[in-house]
């Protein structure tokens, strides 16, 4: 880490199996971003547990999550690459911000809203306390940004106001993080319904492109996708289904909507799906060649985890320090 540098935060949570949503709206810039920026990255295993996990699958998917990162370009040796739970600091920040955090505005976040609308026997104060933990994740760092897909950014601008609030009862104390979300592909949508995001949860579903998927999957999947009526390859609210494979072809490629356009304007419905699917079977296969090296050696990986925590934890401690003694607790 230098001093000179902007600093970068995101992380993603290891419940269910990471999603072309969660590659094409984050995961895929990370491994790009070092160069230009000091980079931490985490495996939010902390988050994970808001809603009920089994021992055993929460240890594979945090596993998973970890070389997958790696798999996708995150050098372990030029980012800080860690599992939250690794560093205590985490979860010692968020108490001390949940007292500088109002009821109301944590009431507010769309995602506790939705989550416990649909399944309101099961919510418990975790998932309600989730973006104050999301908070001290990103404070902890002095993060400057936070790239995210579309979902995320209200965590972000609540993070924002706590460390503003913060801030200005005490004095300055956390750099005011800015959410970046990526122009095209910042909320990819199910294929099977493409008004609905494309979530982990609900990956058993055709609508889910995972991304260690096989390719046949990733085939069907794509030759299953919904389209629109009427005829043309274009985007248009009308159009969800050929919007939603557009994005996703346009950011794939790192192309504009409209390059995407033109390349399938003479294309029917059907070769546009099945040349979306390759182009993301292709973009992929690299990706899950390099996880399957990676995960033929689990010690290999968890000496990368130990690596990655201590380097998190002499960060998040100074910080940390910081707080206790601005608050008032006897160090
Ligand atoms: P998570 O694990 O749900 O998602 C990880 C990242 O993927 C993005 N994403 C999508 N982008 C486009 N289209 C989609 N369909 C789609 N689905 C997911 C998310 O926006 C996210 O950027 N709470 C966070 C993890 C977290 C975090 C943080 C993020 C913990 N601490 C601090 C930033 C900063 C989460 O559950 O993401």
């Amino acid at each position: 880490m230098t001093e000179n540098k902007k600093r970068v935060f995101s992380a993603i949570k290891p419940t269910g199996n990471p999603t072309l949503g969660n590659y094409l709206g984050a995961m895929k810039y990370w491994g790009r971003m070092s160069d230009e920026y000091d980079c931490l990255f985490s495996v939010a295993d902390l988050h994970a547990i808001t809603v009920a996990i089994e021992p055993k699958e929460l240890r594979e998917n945090t596993k998973r999550l970890f070389a997958l990162l790696i798999a996708m370009g995150v050098d372990p040796e030029k980012n800080v690459l860690f599992v939250q739970s690794h560093v205590p600091a985490h979860s010692e920040l968020c108490w001390l911000l949940n007292n500088y955090t109002m009821f109301g505005e944590a009431r507010r976040m769309t995602q506790f809203k939705e989550k416990s609308e649909k399944a309101p026997e099961n919510v418990n104060v975790g998932l309600f306390d989730y973006p104050v933990l999301m908070a001290a994740d990103i404070l902890l760092y002095q993060a400057e940004i936070v790239p995210v897909g579309e979902d995320q950014m209200q965590h972000v601008e609540l993070c924002r106001n706590i460390a503003e609030r913060f801030n200005g009862r005490y004095s300055p104390t956390f750099v005011l993080p800015e959410g970046r979300i990526p122009k095209y592909g910042a909320r990819i949508h199910s294929l099977l319904d493409p008004t609905a995001k494309m979530g982990k949860s609900d990956s058993s579903a055709d609508g889910t492109v995972l991304v260690l998927d096989r390719p046949e999957d990733i085939a069907r999947k794509f030759k299953r996708a919904v389209t629109d009526s009427g005829k043309g390859v274009f985007a248009s609210p009308d159009k969800p289904g050929i919007t939603n494979l557009l994005t996703i072809y346009a950011s794939l490629l790192d192309i504009s909507i409209e390059d995407a356009e033109r390349e399938f304007k003479d294309s029917d419905y059907a070769s546009f799906k099945t040349k979306v699917g390759e182009a993301v079977i292709e973009t992929l296969r690299p990706i899950r060649e390099k996880y399957e090296l990676l995960r033929r050696d689990d010690g290999a990986l968890l000496s990368l985890m130990k690596q990655g925590a201590d380097k998190a934890a002499y960060l998040a401690r100074r910080t940390l320090e910081k707080v206790y003694k601005k608050i008032g607790f006897v160090r």
